[in-house]
């Protein structure tokens, strides 16, 4: 069976760019930003973005592309093709484990998001009158997702427009990486920038006695260079680097296996990672705080920003919008960009797990897109309906697990890979990648991503496994399991597939 292919360069470029730019862009970024020191937080992150985010890139870009080649589209098949030794094909089950555990949480958030949009477009939304600016939000949202002790119970609105989000993730995926990703991209990825421009206009007019958008911007941008001492916010650049440009996923490595052998790696892989960072300094940048200063003031906004990205998107963004006029059409164009990020994410965080049974297996499509569906149908009823659930994925897979793996691939790659890794990112490139970057990836990254392991699994790991609530370990363990499903399907696919050639 041959693999498929991307049908365009532009379409394999916003594919890669719409992998990357998701919520994160829009809340994650400017909460860490506005908590590490304003302007001064941008020194580390460029730092970080020139070396850890450019090189990992080019790497997982290039490690797709071979292992495309060879036939697979997942770590498992590509780890164990570098080097014949099973302990590889096991540290490549995180490549698979990763996104799915990721997928599980992540498509629910981003069902929120679509929720939230049709509500605005309804009207439906909570009127804010008074003193209280951001209760009614407040408690729209614990009544929407359902808070609890133990056990959450989402509204039935809420639980319906998951099933329909779920729904549209699988039906793009289910046409295939060319039919269906790479179609609905070029759609979906204009219609973002569009979006998040409009709003970003609408934003900068905003001015009310308290602030103007101006001064959030002024707030954002002017540096605080004590910052640049304090160690935590060098470690929350490096993790935001890691986060927007969705780096030891193994998402981006799936995406790029279905590059064709010589295709252009240097020159894409830095035009996807800056689509990411335009959206995410410029657009990202110029929408929440900024709207947020013109509202409470700088001070209340950086408490607003204290309080979380969650906090900002779902509570105090909505407040805003419902109290401007016109602001029922606003609601809905910032929750609306919000959903198509999410969306252009999920799908990239699904597609390996459906590569895996295509490529190991030699499954059809459809069987792959319904399967790996049933699974994260399955799983993300525990994220709806217990408490802590999506916490507790979202610290080992999506936090912890990637640098983690991030490690494992740029060691595997710069020092145990049969061809030279210099040639082989390079060969087919539009530019070249300066040698000096040869270096980098070599030890600085690796050094870098040690030490932010090190300092991670120091301080947060202890304090995490401290909480001991029952439905924790619920979640601890069922991730296990989902890991040792997927090593006993990787142990189970050699055999499996010969069987059937
Ligand atoms: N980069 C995404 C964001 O900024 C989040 C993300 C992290 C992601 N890892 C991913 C998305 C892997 C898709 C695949 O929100």
């Amino acid at each position: 069976m041959e693999r498929e292919r991307w049908a365009t360069k532009i379409g394999l470029i916003l594919a890669m760019a719409g992998n990357a730019i998701g919520l994160g862009n829009f809340l994650r970024f400017p909460v860490q930003a506005t908590q590490n020191g304003g302007g001064a937080f941008m020194i580390p992150y460029i730092i970080s973005f020139l070396l850890i985010g450019i090189p990992l890139m080019w790497i997982e870009w290039a490690i797709g592309r071979w292992g495309g080649s060879r036939g697979h589209g997942t770590t498992p098949g590509i780890f164990y093709e570098i080097k014949r030794n099973n302990l590889l094909r096991v540290l490549g089950v995180f490549g698979l484990w990763i996104p799915l555990v990721v997928v599980i949480y992540y498509t629910y958030i981003e069902s929120w998001t679509l929720g939230y949009a049709l509500k605005f477009l309804m009207g439906s939304v909570p009127k804010v009158v008074g003193e209280n600016f951001l209760e009614p939000f407040r408690n729209f949202l614990v009544s929407y997702k359902g808070e609890g002790q133990t056990f959450l119970k989402p509204s039935l609105y809420a639980y319906i427009i998951f099933v329909i989000t779920f729904l549209i993730n699988i039906l793009i995926l289910i046409r295939g990486v060319s039919g269906g990703i790479e179609k609905f991209v070029k759609f979906a990825m204009p219609l973002l920038f569009l979006l998040a421009i409009f709003l970003v206009f609408k934003v900068f007019l905003l001015q009310t006695e308290k602030g103007s958008a101006v001064e959030g911007l002024n707030f954002l941008w002017e540096p605080d260079f004590r910052a640049l001492k304090d160690p935590k916010v060098w470690i929350s650049a490096a993790g935001q680097v890691f986060f927007t440009l969705s780096l030891g996923f193994g998402a981006i490595i799936t995406y790029a296996s279905y590059l064709k052998r010589d295709d252009d790696i240097t020159l894409s892989g830095l035009t996807a990672s800056s689509l990411n960072e335009f959206a995410e300094v410029i657009l990202g940048g110029s929408l929440a705080i900024p709207a947020a200063v013109a509202f409470f003031g700088v001070k209340e906004a950086v408490e607003v920003a204290k309080s979380g990205a969650f906090d900002l998107g779902f509570v105090s963004l909505p407040a805003i919008f419902s109290t401007i006029e016109g602001g029922n059409f606003l609601g809905f164009a910032w929750f609306f960009l919000l959903f198509i990020a999410g969306l252009t994410s999920s799908i990239a965080l699904t597609q390996p797990i459906i590569a895996f049974f295509e490529d190991e297996f030699k499954m059809e499509r459809k069987t792959a897109v319904l399967i790996s569906g049933s699974i994260i149908f399955l799983s993300s009823q525990a994220v709806i309906f217990i408490k802590g659930f999506l916490e507790e994925m979202d610290f080992w897979a999506g936090t912890i697990a990637v640098v983690f793996f991030s490690l494992v691939e740029i060691v595997l790659f710069t020092w145990f890979f049969k061809g030279d890794p210099y040639e082989e990112i390079n060969r087919g490139g539009i530019i070249k990648m300066p040698r000096l970057y040869l270096f980098i990836m070599k030890y600085i990254t690796p050094l870098f991503l040690l030490a932010l392991l090190f300092i991670w699994g120091i301080s947060a790991i202890p304090q995490i496994l401290k909480e001991s609530k029952w439905t924790l370990w619920v979640a601890r363990f069922y991730m296990l399991c989902l890991f040792l499903l997927l090593t006993l399907l990787v142990f189970l696919a050699p055999k499996v597939s010969k069987r059937e050639t």
